[in-house]
């Protein structure tokens, strides 16, 4: 029994146009067949233009504090990952704070592409762990349907709009919350997967706009090739720092960035399809925001059960992986 971080409420959001690979025919040199074969993904949903990464996440956090039955002002942390801020500063956790309470709350924004809600997950478990900290908000939203370069088929199939929010909670003489984490990152990928314009390498300026370097960029196959060994990494050594095995997990929850990534860990550890949660078909990769809508998903189907052994695990830009292994319950 120690102090853990326990997951207190789960929320989620995701905007209400749906954009169909049908839709995408139109737009791109592409077809419903050639997606679903490739990536297992159907339809996405796609934000409106006044709806930010901001007013998702707010959304997601609204539920997150209900479900977890209590009020904005109780929070003591936001952390929300984020590759799409609404702006590069201010963060987009004061634009949360902001939107929840006139209540000051300290926050920050993680950027660590899609692997950045595991990221958040084991900072805000760190600092409840540490005894400072007693409710933190953690959320996954971005709008990546923003930087999207609808003119390039190779990426404009594969992303959605949602945000996700946790509440960790701090609980004493418990064995249920974050077990272990396990986080890696090697900027030797880097370029892989880049939003090259916009930062501080690459200024915006007429070139960069009329370059298109402003949306994101990827070497679809290699970053393919490190997925799938990044992706059972990740679930074998979160497992191993809770002591635990494979076989004791009960749920994984795996990015969802492609069904074939996903369905080659299934087959490396043998998983029955009813201990993996999928649900790329819906909603594409919404990169931080996958696993949340994954993880709500499951629970509403009654596939999470108190004392269940569930591991989050993504990768993504940076390059970047990593798992949190949760003992779900409060
Ligand atoms: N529609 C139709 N054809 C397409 C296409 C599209 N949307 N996108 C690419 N193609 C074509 C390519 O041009 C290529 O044609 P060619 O053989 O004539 O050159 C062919 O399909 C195969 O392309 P390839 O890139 O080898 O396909 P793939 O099987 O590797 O699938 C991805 C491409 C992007 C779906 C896949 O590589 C992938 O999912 N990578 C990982 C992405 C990921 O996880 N990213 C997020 C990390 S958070």
């Amino acid at each position: 029994m120690k102090t853990r971080a326990v997951v207190a409420g789960l929320g989620t959001y995701v905007p209400e146009a749906i954009l169909t690979n049908h839709d995408l025919e139109k737009i791109v040199d592409t077809s419903d067949e050639w997606i679903v074969t490739r990536t297992g993904i159907r339809e996405r949903h796609i934000a409106r233009e006044d709806e930010t990464t901001s007013s998702m996440a707010t959304e997601a956090s609204r539920f997150a504090l209900k479900d977890a039955q209590i009020e904005a002002e109780d929070l003591d942390f936001i952390v929300c990952a984020t590759n799409t801020p609404d702006t590069i500063f201010p963060s987009t956790a004061a634009r949360v704070q902001h939107q929840l309470t006139d209540k000051p709350i300290p926050g920050v924004d993680l950027q660590a592409g899609c692997t950045g809600l595991i990221y958040g997950m084991e900072m805000a478990s760190a600092l409840i762990q540490a005894g400072s900290y007693h409710n933190i908000l953690v959320i996954g939203a971005d709008k990546l349907t923003s930087i999207t370069d609808y003119e390039d088929r190779t990426t404009a199939v594969l992303f959605g709009d949602a945000a996700g929010a946790f509440v960790l909670q701090r609980k004493e003489d418990t064995d249920h919350g974050v077990l272990s984490s396990y986080l890696q990152a090697d900027g030797r990928g880097g370029n892989l997967l880049i939003q090259p314009g916009g930062g501080s390498l690459m200024p915006a300026s007429k070139e960069s706009v009329e370059n298109r370097q402003h949306y994101l960029k990827m070497n679809g196959n290699e970053t393919f090739r490190f997925a799938v060994k990044a992706l059972p990494e990740a679930v074998e050594e979160g497992l191993k720092r809770a002591g635990l095995t494979v076989g004791d997990m009960n749920l994984l929850v795996p990015h969802q960035a492609n069904l074939r990534i996903i369905d080659a860990a299934v087959r490396r550890f043998e998983l029955d399809p009813e201990r993996v949660v999928v649900n790329i078909d819906r909603y594409g990769n919404t990169s931080v925001a996958t696993i949340p809508l994954a993880l709500q998903e499951a629970r509403m189907e009654g596939r999470l059960h108190d004392g269940d052994v569930v591991v989050l695990c993504a990768f993504g830009a940076g390059l970047s992986w990593g798992s949190n292994v949760i003992r779900w319950g409060k």
